[in-house]
């Protein structure tokens, strides 16, 4: 994180157990960084071989000091559509959590992959 020099860090516990990390990474170019929360998500859903693998059903933010990030916009509907149930976890590098609460709270009423299961295109194919 040079140019921002808010470090933070994402920890995400899949449905096999497996815990991924993830750090935000930041560019000159500033729009092209990318958080913490979706580069560890990216990176493992890119190594999952079997659904489990890429089910997520936890995601701890770290940062330090006591002013917590929670994840953005953008990173809720990551988030969402590999954990609908996902528990979130705040916390800081002391180990202090923050907030304990889910991605349906964060985000509710929220857009997923099971609407795309039902077209809804009525024209003539
Ligand atoms: N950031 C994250 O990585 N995760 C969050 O939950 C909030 C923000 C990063 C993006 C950028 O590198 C820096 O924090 C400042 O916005």
């Amino acid at each position: 994180m040079p140019y921002s020099h808010y470090a933070v860090g994402a920890a995400i516990l899949t449905a096999d157990g497996r815990i991924h990390g993830g750090c935000n990474i930041e560019n000159a170019s500033y729009g092209l960084t990318s958080c913490a929360e979706r580069n560890a998500i990216f990176s493992l859903v890119s190594q999952s071989a079997v659904p489990d693998a890429r089910r997520i059903r936890a995601v701890a933010v770290v940062t330090a000091g006591n002013d917590p990030a929670t994840p953005c916009g953008a990173c809720r509907q990551v988030i969402r559509e590999f954990g609908k149930d996902a528990a979130i976890i705040i916390a800081n590098t002391d180990g202090t959590v923050f907030l304990r609460t889910t991605l349906d709270a964060l985000l509710p009423h929220s857009f997923g992959p099971e609407q795309l299961e039902s077209p809804n295109d009525t024209s003539e194919r």
